[in-house]
């Protein structure tokens, strides 16, 4: 998600600097070519061959370095950074930004760069609370700078509150979404991900082997676009995504519930659940015993909560999956046809690399217009993005197509 970036990561000096590490490990994972810029203080928590060995690149300490200045120089950093992270960001640094004071290396550089530039503070909870430190981030927050706020919880100097540094899965992820283009701003995004589970008694059901990670990459995805974003989820084993609504529900009939009360505000929805299409007639109320040779199941149909979307969809943008075995192509427009979608995600499961529970996926795009795009076997989560490219650019054709 970062390739091709360049990070400039600042560390002050707080407990928490230990915990940038882990940032930067996370940072160059996701392919950003990171730079760590530490102020003398924050070399008294942690050595720089720490940040030098994870990030790969030397280590910027000093304002004055000749032979640093020659090679690469504070400016050319500045300018050559996509975004800044500062990680953690002391009341002292905040300060210090908010005064325009520029008297070490980061302050210098985060005063000449022309990039977005994200605080993660972390402080005790009274110095976090203080009016003079509010007072100085509301300034930042007025001119631009970002803010991944701090968690509450256990604080190193023993009170308890606010003022530890966010996760720095939290702090990778909002460095993500703050240098994704922002083409969902404005928009309500409804997504369902995961497989429903039907119980025939207290301890088993019927389910299917959807692992969620698909809709979950779209909620995601959509989100770091500038979305507003609900996903409602049947049981998975995932985080739910950073910044995202997540409703978590167990049965079709719980799913249908929360994704039609969410509905009603949604201007896209993505339907990428793995419904189960029927449930067992009843729900015995002891653990069935184990009796006869055979044991017969009665199921009945459950609602299609997508076919019901497609009835009152109004302006909304309908986005359903087909999960096919045969005739992907076939099966997949008639789903369109049939449930009045936009566009349908189509994956053929039995296909090596593709559908339920892969880390890939290998998808044909139909829509409503009668396009038919095959897209290569790609990661689930680069595909959320080229699906979302599509959503984009059909939501802008079918507005102009309603004001013209
Ligand atoms: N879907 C739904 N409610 C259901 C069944 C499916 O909302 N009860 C949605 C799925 O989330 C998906 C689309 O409909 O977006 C297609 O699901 P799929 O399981 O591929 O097809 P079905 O419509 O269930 O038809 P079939 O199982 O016969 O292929």
């Amino acid at each position: 998600m970062l390739t091709g970036k360049v990070v400039v990561l600042g560390v002050t000096g707080g407990i928490a600097a230990y915990k940038s590490a882990e940032l930067v490990r996370l940072l160059v994972r996701e392919g950003a070519s990171v730079h760590v810029v530490m102020t003398r203080s924050a070399r008294e928590f942690v050595a720089p061959l720490t940040f030098q060995t994870l990030s790969m690149n030397p280590v910027h300490c000093d304002l004055f370095n000749l032979i640093e200045e020659q090679e690469i120089g504070h400016i050319s950093l500045a300018d050559r950074a996509d975004l800044f992270v500062i990680a953690p960001a002391t009341a002292n640094v905040v300060g210090k930004l908010a005064c325009g004071i520029a008297d070490d290396l980061l302050t210098t550089t985060v005063m000449a760069t022309r990039a977005p530039v994200l605080l993660a503070p972390a402080m005790n909870v009274n110095m976090y609370r203080n009016p003079i430190y509010r007072e100085n981030a509301e300034k930042l927050l007025r001119h631009g700078y970002l803010f991944v706020e701090p968690a509450r919880g256990m604080l190193a100097c023993g009170w308890e509150g606010e003022g530890r540094l966010q996760d720095p899965a939290v702090i990778c992820e909002e460095v993500i979404s703050a240098l994704a283009r922002k083409d969902l701003r404005g928009e309500k995004v409804l997504v369902t991900a995961g497989p429903t589970r039907e119980e025939l008694d207290p301890i088993r059901y019927i389910s299917n082997h959807s692992s969620g990670r698909m809709g979950y990459a779209i909620a995601r995805a959509a989100r770091r676009r500038g979305a507003e974003v609900v996903l409602v989820s049947g049981p998975v084993c995932l985080e739910p995504p950073c910044g995202v609504e997540t409703v978590h529900v167990t049965s079709a009939g719980e799913m249908r519930e929360a994704a039609l009360g969410a509905f009603a505000d949604a201007t896209i929805v993505v339907k990428a659940a793995a419904v189960a299409d029927y449930r067992p007639e009843g729900r015995a109320a002891a653990k069935i015993k184990k009796r006869e040779a055979s044991l017969n199941l009665k199921l009945v149909k459950n609602p299609d909560i997508l076919a019901e979307m497609g009835l009152a969809k109004g302006d909304r943008y309908l986005v359903g999956f087909a999960a096919e075995t045969v005739a992907l192509e076939e099966n997949a427009a008639k789903k369109l046809a049939a449930k009045n979608l936009d566009m349908v995600v189509a994956n053929d499961v039995s296909q090596e690399g593709a559908g339920f529970g892969a880390e890939t996926n290998i998808v044909k795009i139909l829509c409503s217009d009668g396009s038919v795009e095959d897209l290569p076997l790609m990661a689930k989560e680069r595909l959320a993005d080229a699906i979302l490219d599509r959503v984009v650019e059909r939501v802008a054709q079918k507005r102009a197509g309603r004001n013209g």
